[in-house]
């Protein structure tokens, strides 16, 4: 039978409100996604106060302000702290970005921070991006050549190095493919924005040899078709990339072989 409602261990219970900072001039008020997996309790929403005169302005500087002075079981990723790794990517306040180049002073109010949305949750903030990942290694993304390796660097244009620009800047945050839609209902098949703009990478390199290949992996109705062009992946990204084009760019040149 279909099931239209949360499995009950699924559905967000009332969390824990920490005490707020002593003496602090300045407060923000966090409530933030908890679930361990190893207590056997549904999720929760904590509720914390920053002093933000003791903190950093981005959201990370927030997060890490509360595991070093009032939680450390508060479980996140992050790494580079300048939008480079994409580790730091999490839902706050309702959209999918990076925690460490969100200013916490562009959000009004208590800030409300989830993981990533519609993927399995390994704790708290951190989801589990192993089907995210294989996705990427399934476009196989590597320069791949036939023609015997030149002795000094396989060389490229100005011109056709500037073809990549809009492509190569990707961190693989996963913000874009957890805002589509399509990816949600099927991210076991779809490969999802990311995947398909890296894919888009490696085609328009003039150094790839692989081109026929690479679309004939693509042509496929759920791989690439599965995108319907509602364009949250580009809203999403937070490097202002636009992976919709790129998807359109790739459903185009399919077209375009066929003639
Ligand atoms: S344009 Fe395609 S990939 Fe982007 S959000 Fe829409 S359906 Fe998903
Ligand atoms: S296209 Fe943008 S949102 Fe998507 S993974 Fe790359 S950097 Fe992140
Ligand atoms: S910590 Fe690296 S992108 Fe945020």
């Amino acid at each position: 039978m279909v099931q239209f409602t949360l499995p009950k261990n699924s559905k967000i219970t009332e969390g824990k409100t920490w005490p707020r900072p002593v003496g602090a001039r300045s407060q923000r008020e966090y409530r933030i996604y908890r679930w361990n997996p190893e207590d056997g309790r549904n999720p929760r929403v904590d509720t914390y106060y920053v002093d933000t005169g003791d903190c950093g302005p981005m959201v990370l500087d927030a997060l890490i302000w509360i595991k070093n002075n009032v939680d450390a079981t508060l479980t996140f990723r992050r790494s580079c702290r300048e939008g480079i790794c994409g580790s730091c990517s999490m839902n706050i306040d309702g959209t999918n970005t990076l925690a460490c180049t969100k200013a916490m002073s562009d959000i009004g109010g208590p800030i409300r921070i989830y993981p990533l949305p519609h993927l399995p949750v390994v704790k708290d903030l951190v989801p589990d991006l192993t089907n995210f990942y294989a996705q990427h290694a399934s476009i196989q993304p590597w320069l791949q050549t036939v023609s015997p390796t030149p002795q000094k660097e396989w060389k490229q244009s100005h011109e056709d190095r500037q073809k990549l620009d809009g492509l190569y800047e990707c961190i693989l945050c996963a913000c874009c493919s957890t805002a589509c839609p399509s990816y949600w209902w099927n991210s076991e098949r779809f490969l999802g924005p990311a995947a398909l703009l890296q894919a888009h990478r490696f085609i328009m390199d003039s150094r790839d040899e692989a081109t026929g290949q690479r679309l004939d992996n693509l042509e496929d109705p759920f791989r690439l078709y599965r995108c319907h062009t509602i364009m949250n992946c580009t809203k999403a990204c937070p490097k202002h990339l636009n992976p919709a084009k790129a998807i359109a760019e790739i459903k185009r040149m399919l077209v375009e072989r066929q003639v």
